[in-house]
């Protein structure tokens, strides 16, 4: 059975700020998006690679791909997206074809995970994982919050212990028909695939994440992500 990386690309990054679809923002000149295909394609374990474009932006999605080098080893395909990242998600698995046995789910604003990363997860999917996802300890320590009151500010709950806590990162990693039925099965609005896989009571385990796989999500993460491109060429 051969492995695929869907990549859910079809968000809009309200919180980056006004501009482009956030996956076709530009780093260091190259979109933000064919940083991610590159992550995923540098694993010689993936040989199919599903981009989910924005609803209305398929056609430019795959001009931008022939537009720009990639691995000739790896199959590529791009398909309309959703609403939520989890419907995109969804309509990406719906695009596999019958020979992926593993399944990756990788964010396009996260588009510096090493190689090495990419591989220790598809590593402990084929080690009989139903799904994997790579994880790093918390630097911050994390409140619960309540609700506040009106022109209050908002009242400290509870304080996790933080040692017990993981900030969890993609590519993310799946047996397929595990995460297949899991989209089938849940229905709550979730923010990471691996808790789906949780809802329907299969374990899920960690690998060590990556500091250079953090997410692209405000305009501070774009400067630390042109300045780690700018390390590696250096
Ligand atoms: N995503 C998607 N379809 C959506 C929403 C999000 O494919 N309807 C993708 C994004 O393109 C991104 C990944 O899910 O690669 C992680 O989401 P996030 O970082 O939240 O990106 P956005 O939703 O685009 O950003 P924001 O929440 O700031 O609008
Ligand atoms: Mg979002």
């Amino acid at each position: 059975h051969r492995t695929a990386a869907v990549i859910p690309a079809a968000g809009r990054g309200v919180r980056l700020g006004p501009g482009a679809p956030k996956a076709l923002r530009a780093l260091n000149g190259t979109p933000m998006l064919v940083h991610a295909v590159r992550a995923m394609a540098a694993s010689r374990a993936v040989s199919l690679v599903v981009v989910v474009a924005p609803p209305d932006g398929a056609p430019e999605v795959k001009r931008l791909l022939d537009a720009h080098s990639l691995p000739e080893r790896t199959d590529y395909l791009v398909v309309p997206g959703g609403d939520t990242r989890q419907e995109s998600v969804r309509l990406g698995l719906e695009a596999l074809p019958e020979d992926i046995g593993t399944v990756l789910v990788h964010d396009a604003a996260r588009p510096l995970v090493p190689v090495e990363t990419v591989d220790s997860v598809i590593e402990a999917v084929r080690d009989g994982a139903p799904a994997v996802v790579p994880a790093l300890p918390l630097a911050d320590t994390v409140k619960q919050v309540g609700p506040a009151g009106k022109d209050e500010p908002e009242p400290v709950v509870a304080t996790p212990d933080r040692a017990a806590l993981r900030a969890v990162q993609t590519p993310q990693g799946f047996d397929r028909d595990t995460l297949v039925r899991a989209h089938a099965t849940v229905t709550d609005n979730v923010t990471d695939d691996a808790s789906m896989v949780e809802q329907l009571s299969l374990p899920v385990v960690v690998v060590p994440g990556h500091e250079e796989a953090f997410k692209v999500t405000r305009p501070l993460d774009l400067v630390l992500a042109e300045a780690v491109l700018a390390r590696r060429r250096a």
